[in-house]
């Protein structure tokens, strides 16, 4: 059986068995330090519901399963400590009967694990009787009811405040898939049997509530786009503005589509740093009338003269703490002292793209993360000057302002979280 992970467990691909295969991606995730995200392309809807809800709980479920353990979970291989997180996720969580969960987990296990076999059947079936943590008791501490780390939850209570419960909940929800589609391309998904659903406050971004395999077509053909509604936002926030616009981080290329969609006239560029994640960009760009101009450049040092542009947007790359209820594994990978590395390089770019603004040029500076580190605190030196943000909000959006006048778009069901900025070179 070929192995890519050097886990020695087989190739996901290989795996018909959605069961095995969800172990496999777990495993890679666990012990190689893979993006689950990365490993789901194409996978049968069990398997990313496995593996996105296991990861997801993985704090409840090491709570319930610790009590029934000789050894701390973290002693055991990682694809047995994999196979116990998965039968105990399937039992409470999904509509498969406890019996069946914890057969199909054994089952697993004599392939995966043999000499574990007997271990994972004794655990899963005391594991199944065991009462799963109410979300809606109050009693509990938070970062229990909603599996996330400690604290996470503790520093997100002084910066979300009464938003927190809600980013939380909604993290532990599958993402719906929402697109953005121009009207017309909205009435024939319609026609053609797509339940749709416009979204409260993103004009043009519609959920998919059923239909999906309409809409997968519809986005193969690229009469329709699959994007986060805040991340939609976001790009928006970008006010028009006179001169070239510029992007430093642009892969895999939502915010660049949505300005090519909506600002067709504006010179655009649209650089990374990444080969593999320019292919995705130049993909994303050849889907639209109007695509920027494409390069591999390092944001640190772009290819234009210093003050030669209108408008930076810098989407930075970060630590992704808005995103977790797509990428559920960041929560457990991420420490604190992580985001002052994020920072630090998050600065080197923030001052790459200051010194590209005209006078009076724009600069829209963005993170998928949550945390202040990565925003106004790498922002504060710039000798840019503020631009309020509140009030280009379109009504309705839940936000949070920050002290350097941008505002913090919580995560929730209406989708990512994300923290913006707009500062002007007087
Ligand atoms: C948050 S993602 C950008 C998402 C993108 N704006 C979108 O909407 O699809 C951050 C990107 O920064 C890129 N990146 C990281 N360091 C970079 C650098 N020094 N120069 C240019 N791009 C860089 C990564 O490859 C990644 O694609």
């Amino acid at each position: 059986m070929p192995s890519s992970s050097g886990s020695g467990l087989p190739a996901a691909s290989a795996c018909p068995d959605p069961r095995r295969t969800a172990a496999t991606i777990l495993v890679r995730v666990e012990a190689a330090g893979a993006h689950a995200a990365r490993l789901l392309g194409g996978v049968p809807p069990l398997v990313r519901e496995l593996v996105l809800g296991t990861l997801r709980w993985q704090l409840t479920i090491d709570t319930l399963l610790a009590p029934l353990l000789r050894q701390p979970l973290a002693e055991l291989e990682p694809v047995v400590r994999v196979l116990l997180r998965l039968g105990t996720f399937e039992a409470h969580r999904l509509s498969t009967p406890p019996p069946v969960a914890v057969s199909e987990a054994v089952r697993v296990a004599r392939t995966l694990a043999p000499a574990a076999s007997g271990l994972v059947n004794a655990v899963l079936r005391r594991v199944c009787t065991l009462p799963w943590p109410d979300p809606a008791d109050a009693a509990l501490p938070l970062y229990l009811r909603f599996s996330h780390p400690r604290w996470l939850v503790e520093r997100w209570q002084q910066r979300l405040g009464g938003h927190l419960e809600a980013a939380l909940a909604a993290a532990q929800e599958p993402a719906p898939l929402f697109l953005l589609a121009a009207a017309s391309h909205a009435e024939e998904l319609d026609a053609a049997g797509c339940e749709l659903e416009p979204h409260p406050f993103v004009a043009g971004v519609l959920r998919v509530r059923s239909g999906v395999a309409t809409a997968v077509a519809a986005l193969a053909a690229g009469r329709a786009y699959a994007m986060d509604p805040t991340a939609v936002l976001v790009a928006r926030l970008l006010p028009p503005c006179a001169g070239v616009t510029v992007e430093l981080a642009a892969a895999p290329g939502g915010k660049s589509l949505v300005l090519a969609l909506e600002r067709p006239d504006t010179p655009r560029w649209a650089f990374d740093r990444h080969l593999g994640r320019i292919g995705l960009l130049r993909r994303a760009a050849a889907l639209v009338p109007s695509p920027p101009r494409v390069a591999a450049a390092d944001g640190n040092r772009p290819p234009l003269r210093p003050s030669s542009c209108g408008a930076v947007l810098l989407d930075a790359p970060c630590s992704g703490t808005g995103t977790l209820r797509r990428h559920p594994e960041i929560r457990w990978r991420l420490r604190p002292e992580d985001l002052q590395r994020h920072a630090e390089e998050q600065q080197h770019l923030a001052r790459a793209a200051a010194e590209l603004l005209q006078p009076g040029g724009l600069l829209l500076y963005a993170t998928c993360s949550l945390e202040a580190e990565e925003n106004e605190e790498v922002l504060a030196g710039l000798p840019l000057a503020p631009v309020e943000l509140a009030t280009h909000l379109p009504v309705g959006v839940p936000a949070i302002p920050t002290p350097l006048g941008g505002v913090i778009l919580p995560p929730g069901n209406h989708g990512d979280g994300f923290t913006v900025h707009l500062l002007q070179r007087t």
